[in-house]
């Protein structure tokens, strides 16, 4: 379809509700980060590519401010709209492309941009048009959230998406519909992986993300794996991208994900020590944790805390507990092979 540049619209997106995305959690990682998140109690927040929209109206209901979003397909507008509807919170919901949304005249500037599992499907252009509205429409001292695959961790996995892509565009999917397609292209990725191929044997890594794909609904699929683009750089691309735009990376919008007392080795700690400039130490770090996805918070202008003023803002965070004590886990997750223990 002309108007969604190769994106695959055929199945709608999966229904997903993206936490880190809240700006009660945003000022909670920029706290964690020693930075000042200037975030007001009534932001003007902007979602870019909502998907089904439930990020969004849930963060319209939730918490007081005025929420503005896009997202071009229009079967995902009007739900989203339904949402919106139901909760009646402040919210502005539009059906335009990143391209129309940009030369639109009655957007105000905004305390937070957003966008969550859009940078890595679109076209080099359309990065540029984001780019562009980060630049002229976050306000200074505003927080860009940005989610988006990344290298190193797909590298050895990058051949299954081009043999998916290769089935879509030349295989014998066309007439089984968009589902049908989704199956095809597995099927046929299996039907390498059986032939004795030795990608498969030399990358077991490659197998074991076969089996995944296989447990995963076709909306998902189709959105990750078949649009016409799919983009994959290191943090480092992303900072270059991002050079226009006045943003400083502040941190990683996944509490536990910027804690390397939980994920990294001793060595792995010691090394990135060593490592004095923060894109080459972020971007080492990916290397460490064989990252694939990383969710980053960008301020344009941040602050950093003094020592006195960061210890006076954590003992001034309220905390609610959302179930009961006893159902609080005593381990917390850290990545392949490792757990923290709370206290
Ligand atoms: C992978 S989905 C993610 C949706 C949502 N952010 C989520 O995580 O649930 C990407 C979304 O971006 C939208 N999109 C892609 N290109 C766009 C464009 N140029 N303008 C507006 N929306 C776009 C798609 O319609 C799709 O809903």
């Amino acid at each position: 379809m002309a108007w969604s540049y190769g994106y695959f619209t055929d199945l709608n997106y999966s229904h997903g509700y993206y936490s880190e995305m809240n700006p009660a959690m945003l000022r909670l990682a920029c706290l964690g980060q020693a930075i000042e998140s200037q975030l007001c109690d009534e932001p003007t927040y902007l979602e870019l590519g909502f998907g089904q929209g439930v990020s969004i109206n849930i963060h319209a209901a939730g918490s007081a401010g005025s929420y503005w979003g896009t997202d071009f397909n229009p079967a995902q507008t009007v739900e989203a709209r339904k949402l919106a509807a139901a909760s009646g919170a402040d919210l502005h919901l539009f059906d335009d492309s990143f391209e129309e949304l940009a030369s639109r005249k009655d957007l105000p500037d905004f305390d937070v941009i957003a966008l969550h599992g859009v940078w890595s499907w679109i076209s080099e252009r359309n990065r540029k048009i984001i780019t562009d509205i980060i630049r002229r429409k976050l306000r200074p001292g505003g927080i860009a959230y940005i989610s988006y695959n990344c290298l190193p961790g797909w590298a050895p996995v990058i051949p299954i998406r081009e043999l998916m892509s290769l089935y879509q565009d030349c295989g014998e999917g066309k007439n089984r519909g968009p589902s049908g397609m989704i199956e095809g292209a597995l099927q046929f990725v299996g039907d390498v992986a059986k032939a004795g191929s030795i990608y498969f044997q030399e990358n077991p890594i490659a197998g074991h993300h076969l089996k995944h794909l296989t447990k995963q609904g076709p909306n998902y699929l189709a959105h990750e794996y078949l649009n016409a683009d799919w983009h994959l750089g290191h943090f480092s691309d992303m900072v270059r991208s991002l050079e226009d735009t006045k943003l400083s990376f502040v941190g990683s919008a996944s509490l536990l994900g910027g804690i390397d007392a939980l994920r990294l080795s001793e060595d792995g700690r010691k090394l990135l020590s060593q490592i004095g400039h923060p894109v080459m130490r972020e971007t080492v770090r990916d290397y460490l944790l064989n990252r694939r996805f990383r969710s980053d918070i960008f301020i344009k202008g941040p602050r950093k805390l003094t020592d006195s003023e960061h210890r006076d803002a954590w003992h001034a965070q309220a905390f609610v507990l959302v179930k009961p004590s006893a159902d609080i886990p005593k381990k917390i997750p850290c990545g392949p092979g490792r757990s923290g223990t709370a206290s």
